[in-house]
């Protein structure tokens, strides 16, 4: 936290000179300066030129794109090109590739898609990094390493067998305790041996991405691929490290992306960094959200954003180009959040192949009478600017989120009470009414140290692990205030259902035991009336999921409005030790969380910026004395906004403002204290 890894704002972005003539080098040259370019990310996808054979290395044109970037004085992140196979291997050594969910055995073609298990990519990836790192290790540009790219994905094959036995041998170390964690006795699937143990594909117990026959099994094997992919992540920085010890290593991550266990790959990361691509529907507090959760994978640690388009993207249905001025509202935001760096995919567009509509610093036209080009060269001015003034600043918050990647996986497996429940969407339906009263917030996970904050709000917090639910009760002892809802404290570590009422452990803390779960079809509705507290109605609209509970100590806040369960409650708040332990056993229109999660965090003091206009925003970062305002308007329209930063100094344009500051469509103010 507070770490401080470069001395100015990286601003640059992928760049693949190897796929263009020598000429073109020099142009990009010329024109990345103009925008105040000092970042280049390379070698990202080069295996194939890297290594032409199995026995021929060729470092010489890397080494000319080192020169030339190292003579015009770029930062240098050096990838390490495993994020796509050359051809012979896949060739000559098939195990190289995955076989999938379905069980079909894949040839050469597309990327990030190696086996994680295969004997020939991990020997054949240590030894071309090996290679790198003692040629450019101590290269004083190379300022950070790149592994691999965007890890993702699973494999199913018998080399990922083989390993998953192992995997699971060395977890439960006896047969018995595996058919006792995977509940094996149903359906008589009981294992002999650990021979018996088969990847949970289409051709064994699993059914898709959001059900699985035997979900302890299937999320015992998300958490071995997951860990597989980390381990080829810690093969490669091993060889780093055996020739340059200090340079950062990294890799860039996806925001919630579901496959891979964030919180434990950040363990093994210097920094985080991320790639960014909201579509031009993603709502802002979305793209917040996996901001916050990229510095929480780190516990505030401040990342990197290694992508973003200048522009468009090619991948989405309908690839809207960003309005003037949005690309730079949207490079604030992720400062905001927590980003110490701008980058780009990419810094000239490709000629050919699926990416050539993607949009890029320098586009097909070629040169830089763009208005892409301004916006980027008019940003790159601006971070110039700025300097190292917000670099390791920290974003200090009251209010954390659990989010935990085996409870993602757990709830999504879920055969019923409906098909409609989503992990990321009710984790941000809470971020939400948090993000609405612009209150910041940090995602946490479950070995963060509770006691930092004021509330934790823990939705759909079904896999309840051991150890668990005592933290909660110690927290909430102490005098915290924690939040959870429906589906919660329903299984343990194996998807095994915690027996004695739901939700299990939690059903002390909470004061209630829940009884019923019903599932309500997506047109459907109930009601929740309030039934305690000052409320803007009396009644609001709650769907999806409705738990018929019972209290045990916790007073009603609200109860049901319809249905043979009318009358009965759907939230209750119980008073623990010095805290409060609330329960929201279904999904509020988003108005009532809102009001209520509102009215909580003023109970304990925390006040956000609640009447800012939609697609205003307001976030903070802090630096040794200095609490900086980010001011932002996402919006297309210009907006006028009451502040309290009356007298603060905009940074970016060293005006000082007034009570009522005028935001044109798009525009950002950095505000500090003038003293
Ligand atoms: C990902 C990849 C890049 C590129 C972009 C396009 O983030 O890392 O190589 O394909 O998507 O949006
Ligand atoms: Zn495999």
């Amino acid at each position: 936290m507070g770490k401080q890894f470069f001395d100015n704002m990286l601003y640059g972005g992928d760049y693949n000179p190897e796929q263009w003539p020598r000429d073109i080098w020099d142009e990009d040259m010329r024109i990345f300066k103009k925008a105040s370019i000092n970042t280049a990310t390379i070698n990202v996808f080069s295996w194939a030129k890297l290594q032409p054979s199995e026995n021929e290395y060729d470092f010489s044109e890397l080494d000319d794109i080192i020169d030339m970037l190292t003579k015009e004085e770029y930062t240098i992140i050096l990838g390490t090109s495993t994020a796509a196979l050359p051809a012979w291997m896949s060739r000559q050594y098939p195990d190289v590739n995955r076989v999938d969910f379905e069980g079909r055995k894949h040839r050469h073609g597309h990327r990030h898609n190696h086996c994680p298990n295969s004997p020939s990519f991990q020997g054949f990836a240590k030894k071309l990094v090996n290679k790198l790192a003692e040629r450019y290790g101590d290269h004083p540009n190379v300022k950070v390493w790149h592994i691999s790219n965007e890890y993702s994905g699973e494999c199913y094959c018998d080399n990922c067998a083989k390993a998953f036995r192992v995997w699971v041998k060395d977890k439960y170390q006896t047969v018995d305790a595996v058919n006792e964690a995977w509940n094996m006795n149903f359906w008589g699937h009981t294992l002999y041996s650990f021979d018996d143990i088969t990847p949970p594909n289409y051709l064994g117990d699993g059914i898709s991405d959001t059900a699985a026959a035997f979900a302890g099994l299937s999320i015992d094997y998300r958490r071995f691929n997951s860990d597989s992919l980390l381990n080829n992540f810690k093969l490669e920085k091993q060889e780093i490290r055996r020739f340059d010890k200090e340079t950062p290593v990294t890799t860039n991550l996806m925001g919630a992306y579901k496959s891979l266990d964030y919180f434990k790959w950040a363990k093994e990361m210097d920094f985080v960094s991320w790639d960014s691509y909201p579509s031009h529907q993603t709502p802002l507090s979305h793209t917040a959200m996996n901001h916050d959760l990229m510095r929480g994978l780190k516990d505030g640690q401040s990342f990197m954003l290694m992508e973003q388009t200048p522009s468009q993207q090619n991948w989405q249905p309908y690839n809207a180009l960003k309005r003037p001025g949005k690309m730079r509202a949207q490079s604030y935001q992720t400062i905001a959040h927590g980003g110490d760096t701008i980058q780009f995919f990419q810094l000239r567009r490709s000629k050919g192949a699926t990416e050539k509509f993607h949009g890029a610093v320098i586009e097909h036209v070629g040169h830089e009478n763009t208005r892409v080009f301004r916006e980027v060269a008019e940003l790159g001015k601006e971070l110039e600017q700025l300097g190292d003034a917000l670099i390791g600043a920290e974003t200090p918050a009251k209010v954390g989120i659990l989010f935990d990647w085996d409870n993602y996986w757990a709830l999504e497996y879920t055969s019923g009470p409906t098909v409609d429940l989503r992990y990321v969407e009710q984790i941000q339906n809470y971020y939400d009414a948090c993000y609405n009263q612009q209150v910041p917030v940090d995602m946490i996970h479950m070995d963060t140290d509770f006691e930092k904050y004021d509330v934790i709000l823990a939705p759909v917090l079904y896999m309840v692990k051991e150890g668990i639910s005592e933290k909660i009760e110690q927290y909430v002892k102490n005098g915290g205030a924690f939040v959870t809802t429906f589906m919660s404290g329903i299984v343990d570590q194996s998807d095994n259902v915690h027996l004695g009422g739901y939700p299990g452990p939690l059903r002390d803390v909470l004061g209630i035991w829940v009884e019923e779960i019903d599932a309500l079809a997506p047109e459907q509705r109930n009601q929740v009336v309030m039934k305690k507290g000052q409320f803007n109605q009396e009644k609001y609209d709650c769907r999806m999921v409705c738990d018929l509970l019972h209290t045990e100590g916790a007073e009603v806040i609200a109860e049901y409005g319809t249905d043979f369960y009318k009358g009965m409650p759907t939230i209750t708040k119980n008073n623990f030790g010095a805290g409060e332990a609330w329960y929201i056993g279904t999904v509020p229109e988003q108005k009532l969380l809102d009001e209520l999660i509102g009215k909580l965090l003023k109970s304990k003091g925390i006040q956000g910026f609640e009447y800012l206009p939609a697609g205003v925003e307001i976030a903070s970062r802090k630096k040794a004395e200095n609490e900086f305002y980010f001011l932002m308007n996402h919006t297309e329209e210009s907006q006028t906004v009451e502040t309290p930063f009356e007298g603060y100094k905009d940074l970016l344009t060293g005006d000082q403002v007034t009570r009522n500051i005028e935001l044109k469509p798009f525009d950002v103010k950095i505000l500090l204290e003038n003293n």
